[in-house]
């Protein structure tokens, strides 16, 4: 095997130049994964943590140029359920077995840190783990929602190359985000970041900085995603990201923080039909299937070719279960909470 792959494997530690090095080299991809699904196997087994996610508001006050929830983007319909309506799917989403919800939206204010809390403690009555993925925040606010009940918060970083968010996220800034992470992991949350691999300008020394950056900020969930040009975006023309290269960077991320929650993302598999089970098998162990129910799935269009559009939370609970047992692994029966052995 070659040395480097083996000192990830056993130090869970390489520098900014190692990792750019595995990143670069070819051919490698296969070796990756495979030292990446035995560390997967030692640290957190063979369960795998299912997620049901709630796409409760496709209203965005930001403007990513990448994200066709952008708020210049005039051509998608735009939605907001209602309280009960999002309690009621999480109470669903209990039915099918899932020992998380995941509280998805666009930033939309309109949902007030109260409104939210209420809602956080509806769920919370039911016994699930609650994860929220509602973009930045006060520490106030975050402060109200883990009082509610939140266990989790998901805030991908996007990119770590401080320049080029700004170019990405005009009106965001790098800094207020690594502020909103840093508050996270103060209120004890289990945080979840990532970033987005294919950005235009996006170098490997700053996708191997992202990593180191999971790293140091000792993430406790590592989302990784191919971009998807998105036709009613600014970033319509560029190509998708590598599907090879994210799939490395999973590799990679197991190797390197073993005792992380990562997931076999969605927009994966818009690039190819069962790329989840691949990544589940290159260091992976959660997938989060949709929950949310008739055409609302379809109006949450971050990128054209999202999978599970026309399909139920029903089709999709089987469909996975067929997944992972195709693949010898198994639904995990508790929260799947982030372990910590090491
Ligand atoms: N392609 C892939 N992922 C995207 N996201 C937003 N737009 C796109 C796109 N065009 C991702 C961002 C965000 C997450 C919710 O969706 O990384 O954090
Ligand atoms: Fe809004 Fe998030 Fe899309 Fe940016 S990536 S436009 S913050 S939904
Ligand atoms: Fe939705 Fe396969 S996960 S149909």
């Amino acid at each position: 095997m070659n040395d480097l792959i083996k000192k990830a494997q056993q130090l869970h530690s390489l520098t900014l130049e190692e990792i750019i090095y595995l990143l670069q080299q070819k051919n490698n991809e296969e070796e990756l994964a495979q030292a990446a699904d035995i560390i997967r196997q030692k640290y957190v087994g063979d369960g795998i943590h299912l997620r049901g996610l709630i796409e409760f508001s496709n209203i965005c006050r930001q403007n990513c140029l990448y994200c066709g929830l952008r708020r210049d983007n005039k051509k998608i319909e735009r939605y907001r359920l209602n309280d009960q309506m999002i309690v009621e799917m999480a109470k669903k989403a209990k039915n099918y077995g899932y020992k998380t919800v995941v509280l998805q939206s666009g930033e939309d204010v309109f949902f007030t840190a109260g409104m939210l809390a209420d809602i956080v403690k509806k769920i919370k009555e039911m016994d699930l783990a609650v994860t929220l993925s509602i973009g930045e925040r006060s520490f106030e606010e975050y402060e109200i929602l883990k009082k509610a009940g939140a266990d989790r918060f998901l805030l991908r970083i996007e990119t770590t190359d401080e320049k080029l968010y700004d170019k990405m996220d005009p009106g965001m800034s790098f800094i207020n985000r690594r502020r909103c992470l840093a508050d996270l992991k103060k209120l004890n949350y289990e945080v979840g970041t990532g970033c987005l691999v294919g950005l235009p300008g996006q170098s490997m020394e700053s996708l191997a900085n992202d990593i180191l950056f999971f790293q140091q900020i000792d993430a406790d969930m590592i989302g990784i995603g191919p971009l998807i040009p998105n036709e009613d975006t600014p970033l319509a023309k560029v190509k998708s990201g590598d599907f090879s290269l994210t799939r490395k960077m999973v590799a990679l991320i197991r190797l390197l923080l073993p005792e992380a929650n990562i997931p076999a993302t969605t927009a994966m598999e818009t690039l190819q039909p069962n790329a989840r089970t691949i990544i589940l098998c290159s260091g992976a162990n959660v997938v989060m299937p949709n929950v949310t129910e008739g055409d609302y799935r379809r109006k949450y269009a971050l990128y054209p070719g999202k999978i599970c559009v026309a399909d139920t939370p029903e089709q999709c609970r089987s469909c996975m279960g067929n997944k992972i047992s195709s693949i010898g692994r198994y639904i995990s029966t508790d929260k799947g909470f982030r372990q910590r052995n090491i």
